[in-house]
């Protein structure tokens, strides 16, 4: 598989199941309280993409070496990085958790996720959460035709490891489209003018995992799917579904919901 440009109405139906990923978000956000259990999240959320029209794209993914994933989102809370499976544990004041939705609409596919924070957090777990949301649009605001993967990396790599956090290195972004997962990747860490140069027509992911201590993960062991920090501190993760336009880029998982760009995005 190489990268896939897409044109006219590919670009569209891709902007469709973008914001419809989005507004699954919206919709979750007022039930993501305490005593919510990530399992009721996740059957809310599957509902309402019925009602949306769109099919989850996580639930039954099996890439090869991995169980089929059971659920149409995955929440991954605290010390998980990522690919949480939803499960009966209800959530408390001071979890943060990141809710990550991909539907699939006409074909398409649409790739987002937030943090939510659980009541009152600590001012620790909310530093990570907002660096977090800063370091993915620090990645998004430098993609335009010209340049390199290896600029995305390092912008979102400096700034993290800049402000004392770490970068996990064993997850991407990536290309997405028809497929869930296509090329290129997206490595959130990386040197200025390496890898792929961007072109009008691509699209995917910045997603970056940002750990609140040492960058090492592992798998939690027993549902081949989560991934914890090694040292347990605290994760975080944001994600959007960018297209490279002519002049710089277009993000596609937006909705009335989207937390605005930090001020320092001039788009
Ligand atoms: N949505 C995740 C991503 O951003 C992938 C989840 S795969 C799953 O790429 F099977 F764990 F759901
Ligand atoms: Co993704
Ligand atoms: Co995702």
């Amino acid at each position: 598989m190489s990268i896939t440009f897409k044109v006219g109405e590919e670009v569209q139906g891709m902007r469709v199941a973008g914001k419809m990923a989005s507004e699954v978000l919206d919709f979750l956000t007022p039930h993501i309280k305490p005593g919510i259990t990530t399992r009721e999240i996740d059957q809310l959320a599957a509902q309402y993409m019925k009602k949306q029209g769109s099919v989850s794209a996580t639930l039954g993914y099996q890439p090869s070496g991995y169980p089929a994933y059971p659920a149409s989102l995955c929440t991954s809370v605290n010390h998980v990085v990522c690919h949480g499976i939803p499960n009966e544990k209800p959530l408390r004041k001071g979890d943060i958790v990141n809710v990550d939705v991909t539907v699939i609409k006409d074909g398409w596919h649409g790739d987002t996720s937030r943090m939510f924070m659980v009541g009152e957090v600590s001012i620790a777990a909310k530093r990570l959460c907002s660096l977090t949301f800063e370091a993915m649009w620090h990645g998004i605001a430098r993609v335009k035709p010209g340049v390199h993967l290896g600029d995305i990396g390092y912008a979102i790599q400096k700034f993290a490891e800049g402000n004392g956090f770490s970068v996990v290195r064993e997850f991407c972004g990536h290309g997405i489209g028809r497929n869930f997962h296509e090329e290129p990747q997206v490595l959130h860490y990386g040197k200025p003018g390496t890898l792929d140069e961007l072109k009008p027509g691509m699209i995917f992911t910045v997603e970056p995992m940002i750990n609140a201590g040492r960058r090492e993960v592992k798998e939690l062991g027993n549902d081949g799917w989560t991934i914890v920090t090694k040292d347990h501190s605290l994760s975080a993760q944001w994600e959007h579904t960018v297209l490279v336009t002519e002049s710089g880029y277009e993000v596609l998982t937006l909705s009335a919901g989207s937390p605005p760009p930090p001020p320092f995005v001039n788009a």
